[in-house]
């Protein structure tokens, strides 16, 4: 039998109680699975006596995360504080200098720092694993690192952040408008410590930097993701989209074309009734695009203290298996600088407008739109009690730079109120 794998786990908040819990729940089984005996040698957290409902009974305590990262009796320093910056990534530095494998939950780490790390602990033959930073619980990492390794990847999308699909959907489900439903998340425990992570696209965001990362062997680049949060999502927005047939969603797309790498977190709308348009409340999922598999669809619970817990334990017994991958599925050196995308490539928009009601308004809105190029598919005017209609258009495939032109027609006429809405429709 080989000697055991020694954890040394930093941060012992939901995440790392639930890690705590699965090697006491499940030591043997991870033994038979990995043929080699699992354990915790030491812990680290900011606060030694507090009642976690786990007994930290047999694991040595370090107060400082950086001390437990030097420890020579810890070979796996699972990093689960979380933080950009600070003492997250000054423990995973430690922990790599010191030639120890590294799992972590930390997106935001890796998704600024991530190409700088990885060269690091390829350095020292380190390895970096990080299955439970991206969509909880989904092994999404592993499916396209390894289960989809085969394939030239297309495309990769969808709902990462389950908090915002949480406020979205119950916007759908009660009729109450997003400051509500914020409410109601803040309440439930949903909301980072910052909730804009959440509701501003941030976390989403970071996620998809490092899918994009290994689907197309492109440096991590979060500062090229164009993001948008749910913030200015209106109830109307939401009744409206789904009376055309719609769902919206904070979507990430990531795909590499000839124009460049494109990366999007922000609001789309999705057809009702495809997979990403069911997706209720606060589970992710993440469709994969490749050019032998086509499409695969993985749909899961995005956060929480077992399904979270779960993905670290799975890089921890590949790990322990001998199973060594570089951290973005190619070694650091090979990833290429992203050339960013100028625009996104064209597709439907749904604009949602309060028209003037008078003769020739909806006349002088299609002729702008037709001077833009921009082609429309489908139109609704509804009725209404004011001087304004609100008015529906979908649009036939176009390009952003084509809206806004419409849009600086539309500002230079008296037919519409404001600037209309106007959201993506991504195809599945
Ligand atoms: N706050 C995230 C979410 C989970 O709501 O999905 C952690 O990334």
């Amino acid at each position: 039998m080989p000697q055991p794998l020694r954890l040394g786990i930093a941060g012992l908040g939901t995440v790392g109680v639930g890690v705590v819990r699965i090697m006491r729940k499940h030591a043997k089984l991870l033994q038979q699975r990995t043929g080699r005996d699992i354990v915790i040698t030491a812990v680290s957290a900011r606060t030694r006596d507090k009642d976690r409902g786990v007994s930290l009974s047999g694991y040595e305590w370090e107060d400082d995360p950086v001390a437990l990262a030097r420890r020579g009796d810890v070979d796996v320093f699972v990093e689960l504080m979380g933080g950009s910056d600070g003492p997250a990534k000054a423990a995973v530095e430690t922990a790599i200098a010191a030639g120890k494998d590294v799992v972590t939950a930390n997106k935001a780490m890796l998704a600024l720092h991530g190409q700088h790390l990885a060269e690091a602990a390829e350095a020292e033959g380190a390895v970096i694993r990080f299955e439970a930073a991206v969509a909880g619980g989904i092994p999404v990492v592993k499916a396209l690192t390894e289960g989809l390794a085969g394939n030239e990847i297309t495309r990769v999308m969808g709902v990462m952040n389950g908090t915002c699909n949480y406020i979205l959907t119950r916007m759908q489900a009660t009729g109450q408008g997003y400051n509500a439903l914020f409410e109601e998340a803040d309440k439930l425990g949903y909301l980072e410590a910052d909730p804009n992570l959440d509701v501003g696209g941030i976390d989403a965001g970071h996620k998809l930097a490092l899918l994009a990362s290994i689907a197309f062997g492109t440096k991590v680049s979060f500062d090229k993701v164009v993001l948008e949060g749910i913030q200015r999502i209106s109830l109307d927005d939401i009744t409206r989209a789904a009376d055309m047939g719609f769902r919206i969603k904070l979507l990430g797309v990531a795909q590499l074309t000839a124009r460049g790498l494109e990366q999007r977190m922000t609001p789309c709308l999705v057809p009702a009734l495809s997979p990403l348009g069911q997706l209720e409340g606060g589970t992710n999922m993440v469709v994969l695009e490749g050019d032998s598999v086509e499409q695969i669809v993985l749909r899961g619970p995005g956060a929480g203290e077992g399904p979270t817990a779960s993905a670290v334990m799975s890089d921890v017994a590949d790990i322990a298996r001998g199973i060594r991958v570089s951290t973005f599925g190619q070694p650091a050196a090979s990833l290429k600088d992203a050339p960013v995308s100028g625009s996104a490539v064209p597709a439907p928009y749904y604009l949602r407008m309060e028209l003037q009601d008078k003769p020739g308004a909806l006349a002088k809105v299609a002729t702008i739109l037709g001077e833009a190029g921009v082609s429309i598919d489908r139109m609704r005017q509804y009725g209404h009690a004011d001087a304004t209609a609100p008015v529906l258009i979908v649009t036939h495939k176009t390009t952003s730079a084509a809206l806004d032109q419409a849009t600086a027609g539309f500002r230079k006429t008296d037919v519409i109120v404001g600037d209309p809405v106007s959201l993506r429709i991504e195809a599945l």
